[in-house]
């Protein structure tokens, strides 16, 4: 077992949720997984980064989203789930578009006021938004937002099972990312489980320590992984989504799932240049590179494995439809309402806006070209 101190800034930490980690840790016999270490930090009911009342998303927050962007993004997405959309509505009574990870509920409203444009009266009728929102207090606020729209046709329920044998739509944006990894480092030749330790009289600081893996589950994983990795190579596992894709098989009878966010793919993850992995914190828009710098106040968050996800909804039963940066889904997606705009001949200032909006979007150098989008379904009639 070796060990890494940091000599972190805890300032404004909230103390009752160290104890709490060092309970944990002291109750698991000196150290807790990564991956249960973020689970604490970003989602404990009482004081989890992402379940306190502080503003996250946007300026004012700790990072952007192309949903904070402005109505944009859920504007072209919109434009583009309507197809699927409407072949589900071809073999169904009821639709749903559901969404985990709403957090404000922006592209709930930004998504469903563009469907209501472009979409048949005889679908839009019979669709209703779901945000899925674990969290009472988030569930509290998300339905408070949708208080001035057509409320009736918004839903927040806190789990799948609340959905079954539903069919429709699912989107989700940096939704992936904000999981919980699991971390391992290779050490020798060997892949060891990196976990927490720390938060006792000793020791106050969490740290990191190098664990031989003993999960039976993690270890088939780490023997998958490539050989002639450099020592010392860091990578990241998300071990929950192989349970999130059952969960959308088991309680959906038809879904068309869209799934953005930013990532690797083909093998870019074992690239020499991501050594040291890709997990990040952010504050008040600034890269933390230390996880334990100031748990409960800095989102974490790991890049994508999208080779990863796709085998994961591949192995539950999905079908992958497309996996593209979000420069050409965008691009795809904008054709209709491009026309439109030439075809009027001028430009009113909220459509300026729109399309101030879709270059910082789009664009291959910047948000274009850092996000991906993966689609896939299940028991969705092709086109
Ligand atoms: C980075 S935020 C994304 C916010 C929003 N989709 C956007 O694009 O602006 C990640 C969100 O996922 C939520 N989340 C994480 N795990 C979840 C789960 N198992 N069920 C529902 N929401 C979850 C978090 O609470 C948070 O609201």
């Amino acid at each position: 077992m070796t060990e890494q101190a940091h000599d972190e800034d805890m300032d404004g930490v909230n103390p009752r949720l160290v104890e709490l980690i060092g309970s944990h840790i002291q109750q698991a016999g000196g150290s807790i997984p990564f991956a249960h270490y973020m689970e604490l930090v970003l989602y404990h009911p009482e004081f989890g980064y992402y379940t306190h009342s502080r503003k996250r998303i946007g300026k004012e927050g700790d990072f952007i989203t192309s949903v904070s962007i402005g109505p944009c993004f859920g504007k072209l997405l919109a434009r583009h789930l309507a197809s699927p959309l409407c072949r589900i509505a071809g073999s169904c009574e009821d639709l749903v578009l559901v969404e985990p990870g709403a957090e404000e509920g922006h592209l709930a409203i930004d998504v469903m006021r563009e469907l209501e444009q472009v979409l048949p009266d005889s679908v839009y009728n019979r669709l209703s938004y779901v945000a899925i929102e674990p969290f009472a207090r988030k569930k509290t606020r998300l339905l408070d937002t949708f208080k001035t729209e057509d409320a009736g046709r918004f839903r927040v329920v806190s789990g799948w099972h609340e959905l079954k044998g539903s069919s429709g739509v699912l989107m989700a944006n940096e939704f992936l990312d904000a999981m919980p990894i699991e971390r391992l480092r290779l050490r020798g030749g060997e892949w060891f489980r990196i976990c927490v330790a720390g938060g006792n009289h000793q020791l106050p600081r969490f740290h990191e320590v190098e664990v031989p893996i003993r999960d039976p589950e993690l270890a088939g994983l780490a023997r998958a992984l490539p050989d002639g990795l450099e020592d010392g190579f860091t990578i990241e596992l998300n071990t929950g989504l192989e349970e999130w894709f059952n969960d959308l098989v088991d309680h959906f009878s038809m879904l068309h799932c869209c799934l953005i966010d930013y990532g690797l793919c083909e093998g870019e993850v074992f690239s020499p240049s991501r050594k040291a992995g890709t997990l990040r914190g952010y504050s008040r828009h600034r890269v933390e590179e230390c996880p334990f710098a100031a748990p409960g106040i800095t989102d974490l968050t790991a890049h994508v494995d999208f080779d990863r996800v796709r085998e994961s909804a591949e192995t539950a039963g999905f079908e992958i439809l497309d996996l593209t940066d979000q420069h050409r889904f965008l691009v795809n997606a904008a054709r209709s309402w491009l026309l439109e705009i030439e075809r009027s001949g001028s430009v009113d200032e909220g459509e300026r806006q729109l399309l101030n909006q879709f270059q910082t979007l789009s664009h291959p150098t910047m948000m274009g070209g850092v996000f991906k989008v993966l689609e896939m379904s299940r028991g969705v009639p092709g086109p």
